[in-house]
């Protein structure tokens, strides 16, 4: 079955081809950073009317990269949510709409699903059960996988998302937006243990994460140690490297002990922070050292896109599910309300 995937539910405009014989055929992206940036964050309703233009050239564009005509669509799988409810009805319209015109099947995804399965995309991708992290600008949160729309969530963020705290962090020290790749990229010229910063919730039992006050933790020693600063751009990266280091510590020592609790031995990695290098080459390290596996999606689908809703959304169609015709989606929708595949 051959599957258009559509991605619109936040800052993001994705949509892919997916072959449930021969794999992805095709991919395209348009990111709204230009659009939101002077704001400093995004704007939901520009977000909104920013995918209604680019939503069916990219659709005409990824066919055509695909090699297909849409008639050889056999269903269409879109973010039905959680995400900004505009963004998220702009791809829903779409998508609702091409299927009711081509009398084809569209089924609804789960964002965070579609990030959790994106690992799954590549070779040697690992089997059922896993522990998954999920780390993106909107969620952090583990979970156990016991199979595909079997997700048990074992911990997660009580406020801010990992993302959301890199962003923010990264605002204050005047790095704009979208500020985690430019904090990450910062912290790369940080020097080591210059400022030590706390990682929250490690001292006690339990799974679940804070990230909130790394920022203010941030803002304070950058604004008690930048008078006398003789080197400003250093300090930034100096705090970038405290700030990331305490993010990844944090992030690894819950990873360890939720493989230990579940007894996994397999980790899949998602979601925008998924994309940090350091995370990456720490977790790999933390695998080899006590022999478990690791597994990341490749860099492009850690951050949104459409190839994980295709490929989320093929799953489903060909175990048999799919929606009726109305156009809906919602803003909130909790994992845990998925439902598993048919066939399982
Ligand atoms: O998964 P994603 O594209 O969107 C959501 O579903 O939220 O994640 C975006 C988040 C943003 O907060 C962004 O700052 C963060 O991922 N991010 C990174 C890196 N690349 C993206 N954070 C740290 N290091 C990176 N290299
Ligand atoms: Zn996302």
């Amino acid at each position: 079955m051959i599957v258009l995937g559509i991605e619109s539910s936040c800052d993001e405009t994705g949509l892919a081809v997916y072959d449930s014989e021969k794999g992805l055929l095709a991919h395209v992206l348009h990111s709204q950073v230009e659009v939101h940036a002077e704001y400093g964050g995004v704007v939901p309703e520009l977000a909104s009317r920013d995918h209604i233009r680019y939503l069916m050239p990219l659709t005409e564009k990824v066919l055509e990269q695909a090699g297909i005509g849409k008639h050889e669509l056999g269903g269409i799988a879109y973010t039905a949510g959680p995400g900004l409810i505009g963004a998220l009805m702009s791809g829903a319209s779409v998508a609702r709409s091409l299927a009711w015109a081509l009398d084809i099947p569209a089924v609804e995804v789960h964002h965070m699903e579609g990030h959790l399965l994106a690992p799954l995309l590549e070779a040697g991708a690992p089997g059922f059960p896993f522990v998954a992290l999920l780390v993106s600008g909107g969620h952090t949160l583990l979970a156990h996988v016991a199979a595909i729309g079997r997700y048990e969530i074992i911990g997660q963020s009580l406020d801010d998302a990992a993302g959301e705290a890199f962003d923010k962090t990264a605002k204050m020290m005047g790095l704009g937006y979208p500020g985690g790749p430019v904090l990450a990229k910062l912290a790369e010229t940080g020097r080591k243990d210059i400022f030590r910063f706390p990682r929250p919730m490690t001292d006690r039992p339990g799974l679940d994460f804070s990230f909130s006050g790394l920022k203010t933790f941030a803002l304070n020693t950058w604004e008690n140690n930048r008078q006398g600063a003789e080197d400003r751009e250093q300090l930034r990266a100096d705090i970038a490297r405290a700030f990331e280091d305490a993010v990844v510590d944090t992030l690894l020592i819950k990873c360890r002990r939720a493989l230990e609790q579940s007894g996994c031995s397999r980790l899949v990695v998602a979601g925008g922070v998924g994309a940090n290098q350091h995370l990456r080459q720490r977790l790999q390290q933390l695998a080899n050292e006590h022999r478990f596996s690791v597994s990341f999606p490749r860099l492009e689908f850690c951050t949104d896109n459409g190839a994980m809703i295709a490929f989320a959304g093929s799953l489903r169609l060909q175990a048999g599910q799919s929606q009726p015709l109305d156009i809906d989606a919602r803003a909130r929708w909790p994992m845990e309300d998925l439902l598993p595949l048919a066939k399982q």
